[in-house]
């Protein structure tokens, strides 16, 4: 016998109601402007996936240094305040909560997109090895990243704070701090980035503090219960080491456990970055990570409806985030409810371009539904 369904019913998340525990993901697409500011097609974009019970919005950067990337949008600017609205609200249209993910890349960018044209800033002077940047000219070594001084960290900080006030004014619900895959708030925790003798490196109390400040700081522009958190604990790309992940990411959820926040959001350890890999052998399973923190837990990565189901039956998970079955299922929580056939994700368009594989993946007509 097929048991009930959980993805369909509801969950209060920052004080929201929701009407699904179905989450769009955060996913890079690079359709903004050059300049950052959200487009017309990144509306339409978010309305046909309005789905979702939560929609966070893409990695958005919190200053013109924070990118790696062209065309990935920002929120430091009126003009990006101004145009994200429209898109906040077409994400909106049917009840979801719209969250937008804080980004700053640290060691991830490059001298080609920084605006003084020098490398980019670390916590520490170390560059990543065993990946190569995406550049429009094909992929390059990663630069040796020049050591944040502690003013510049705590001009950062700040910023975040002031990207968090201009997400309120763009009318999103909540901010959600990207915490992984080896960005900057990553490099701050992993020790394998972070070689600082001051008071944001050595134990884990000074890892954590970057991490932490931050948080603090958004916190004086929106409630802590509309802050959610995102870690990759389990993975290691883009050269994100630690000499004890296990006590690292136990640590970090422990001290995020009693802070109020929305909810903590956990890569499952087959996802490195934006791709898959196989478990690896010391990986941190995420449920021993989930059971340390009693707010909300999202969690994402390489799920379908039957094992999101899993995770929450088993109570592991609150929300389940579905990245790439969205991408090519804009309306995938009415697939889902219907048992409909799945489109496949088609590798042309994920990164930049105009609407070919962004917002000319079919939904189900309405009727007969
Ligand atoms: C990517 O652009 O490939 C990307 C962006 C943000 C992530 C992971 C991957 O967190």
């Amino acid at each position: 016998m097929e048991r009930r369904s959980r993805l369909f019913d509801s969950v209060v998340v920052g004080g929201q109601p929701l009407p699904n525990r179905i989450v769009l993901p955060p996913l890079t697409r690079s359709r903004a402007t050059d300049h950052g500011v959200p487009t017309p097609l990144m509306e339409e974009y978010y309305r046909q996936r309005s789905g979702a019970g939560l929609v966070i919005i893409e990695g958005t950067v919190i200053t013109p240094q924070a990118t790696a990337y062209p065309r990935v949008p920002g929120l430091y600017s009126a003009e990006q305040v101004a145009a994200w609205r429209p898109v906040v609200a077409a994400a909106k249209r049917d009840g979801a909560a719209v969250y937008a993910q804080l980004w700053h890349v640290g060691r991830q960018s490059h001298s080609s997109v920084q605006p003084d044209g020098l490398p980019p800033k670390a916590p520490s002077p170390i560059p990543i090895t065993g990946f190569q940047y995406r550049s429009a000219n094909g992929r390059i070594p990663y630069e040796t990243p020049r050591e944040l001084t502690t003013a510049e960290i705590a001009d950062i900080v700040q910023a975040y704070g002031t990207a968090a006030r201009n997400a309120v004014r763009a009318g999103f619900d909540g901010v959600e701090l990207h915490a992984a895959n080896g960005y900057l708030v990553d490099q701050f925790l992993n020790d394998g980035s972070n070689h600082r003798t001051d008071q944001y490196g050595g134990p884990l109390e000074n890892r954590t503090r970057f991490l932490l400040e931050v948080i603090a700081e958004m916190a004086r522009h929106l409630p802590a219960g509309r802050i959610g958190v995102r870690l990759s604990p389990s993975s290691d790309w883009m050269d994100a080491h630690d000499s004890d992940k296990r006590a690292l990411y136990s640590a970090v959820v422990r001290r995020l456990n009693g802070l109020g926040l929305a909810y903590l959001h956990l890569v499952e350890p087959e996802i490195a970055g934006s791709t898959t890999v196989d478990r690896p052998a010391d990986s941190i399973p995420t449920a021993s990570l989930a059971s340390l923190f009693d707010g909300a837990v999202i969690v994402t990565g390489g799920h379908d409806q039957e094992s999101g189901e899993r995770l929450l039956a088993d109570g592991i998970a609150d929300l389940v985030g579905f990245g790439r079955l969205f991408i090519a299922n804009p309306d995938l929580p009415r697939r889902f409810r219907t048992r409909a056939p799945l489109e496949p994700l088609r590798p042309a368009g994920i990164y930049g371009g105009g609407p070919e594989g962004y917002t000319d993946y079919p939904s189900l007509a309405i009727s007969g539904v």
